[in-house]
């Protein structure tokens, strides 16, 4: 096997075991601050030092892994992705990033180069605990928010809760921030989670934006009442919400941005009482904010004839909201070059829709991303799937990309 299959098999061996870590035994569920998300940090961090990285938690429960040559004071290249997971999770969204950056950090442990080179294990990516999103990587960026300690899971456990038995100090998580001068930017290789690259036959991708998004909680109230309630007395909430989230999708397919309604809750929940109370949730994407704004107001409008019409009380809740975040232009010539070193001279260049740390880091620093083929383009369900050989090429990838910053910091510090 060469280098590059031994690590991809590495990585894969490594994704497999991370994937025992769940929640629940019927499928993946990893999230943020709970017994699994300490195991797998504990787990990054030896495989982070066998990698020659010295490892630690921070304050907000990422795991980071700094190369031991590296001097404290040397701007660093930050190398990452996530270790949490959706319910129902595959085992590659976020993790093939961390055991790539592993992967890479090994084969470079004894090279000088003109930067500091770190892995970074973010925490909280998915935001299906708290309903925040990007939490860990929202923490190293500096735009950590306290209020976000009064969250709480579905069990009723608040962020500051669950931070605090998980050995965190909540009122210090946004210590977590990292200096800006202290970056020279951040690099993350991730799966695609979309057909692109596997309709193009192609291994690997550039990314040159991650899309807009904005997350919100709906909701209408009406009057709970017995089911012999004549129709033209009834203000049925889930009615209302039906006939919504088919507005909703019929308008983000006009507009192009992606809409998902993943969540809904009914109150009282009984089979022979009209709902008084729906509340869903909304996840809207875009190639840019301004769309994104524009297919919102359509929605906007929608949802108040709506609530008019049925005679319901409408209320709506910004959840997480995210420009688009473009990749820096030497970011992605870095990216396209170690594609290129794999033998692919004019690599595919892909728009996000799907979310990254990335988007959190952008606040901070310059980003760059490397998308790799995943099967059928499955991901958030169990069947995510890579090739071993692509994963092989993606560390490859990576590792020069690395290398080509190197080169370009080094020519311009002269
Ligand atoms: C994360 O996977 C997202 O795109 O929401
Ligand atoms: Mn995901
Ligand atoms: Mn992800």
């Amino acid at each position: 096997m060469t280098d590059s299959g031994s690590a991809a098999a590495r990585v894969l061996a490594r994704a497999d075991e991370l994937a025992e870590h769940s929640a629940r035994t019927d499928g993946i569920e990893r999230s943020y601050l709970t017994p699994q998300h300490t195991r797998v940090n504990a787990i990054s961090a030896a495989w982070m030092r066998e990698a020659g990285l010295r490892s630690w938690p921070d304050a907000a429960g990422n795991q980071c892994g700094r190369r031991t040559i590296d001097d404290d004071d040397k701007p660093a290249l930050l190398l990452g992705s996530h270790l949490d997971t959706v319910p129902g999770a595959g085992r590659y969204d976020g993790i093939l990033g961390v055991l790539v950056a592993i992967e890479v950090a090994d084969r470079l442990r004894d090279v000088d180069l003109p930067f500091a080179l770190e892995v970074v294990a973010f925490g909280d990516e998915e935001g299906t605990r708290f309903g925040a999103t990007l939490l860990g990587s929202r923490a190293l960026a500096g735009s950590w928010n306290d209020a976000w300690l009064d969250l709480q899971d579905t069990d009723g456990v608040t962020l500051r809760e669950a931070a605090t038995t998980f050995g965190l100090i909540p009122e210090n998580i946004h210590t977590a921030a990292r200096p800006r001068h202290s970056l020279v930017g951040y690099l993350e290789c991730h799966i695609e989670q979309g057909p692109r690259l596997e309709a193009l036959d192609r291994a690997l991708g550039v990314v040159t934006t991650i899309a807009a998004a904005e997350r919100r909680m709906l909701s209408f109230r009406g009057e709970a009442r017995h089911c012999a309630t004549p129709w033209e007395l009834r203000h049925d909430a889930l009615l209302g919400a039906s006939e919504a989230i088919v507005a909703i999708e019929r308008i983000a397919r006009d507009q192009g941005s992606p809409a998902t309604v993943g969540r809904i809750r009914v109150e009282p929940d009984a089979v022979n009482v009209i709902p008084g109370f729906a509340e869903w949730s909304l996840d809207l994407r875009d190639g840019t904010a301004a769309g994104r704004d524009a297919t919102w107001g359509l929605i906007r409008h929608e949802l108040h004839r709506i609530a008019v019409e049925r005679g319901l009380d409408l209320e709506v809740t910004s959840t997480h909201v995210a420009p688009e975040a473009p990749c820096a232009p030497h970011l992605r010539d870095a990216v396209a070059a170690g594609i290129g070193s794999t033998g692919d001279a004019d690599p595919v260049e892909l728009v996000s829709i799907a979310g990254h740390d990335a988007m959190a880091m952008a606040e901070l620093t310059e980003i760059g991303m490397l998308f790799v083929r995943c099967k059928g383009g499955i991901s958030h369900h169990a069947d995510e799937s890579v090739r071993e050989e692509d994963v092989a090429v993606a560390i490859d990838a990576l590792e020069a990309a690395v290398r080509h910053l190197a080169a370009q910091h080094a020519a311009e510090q002269g």
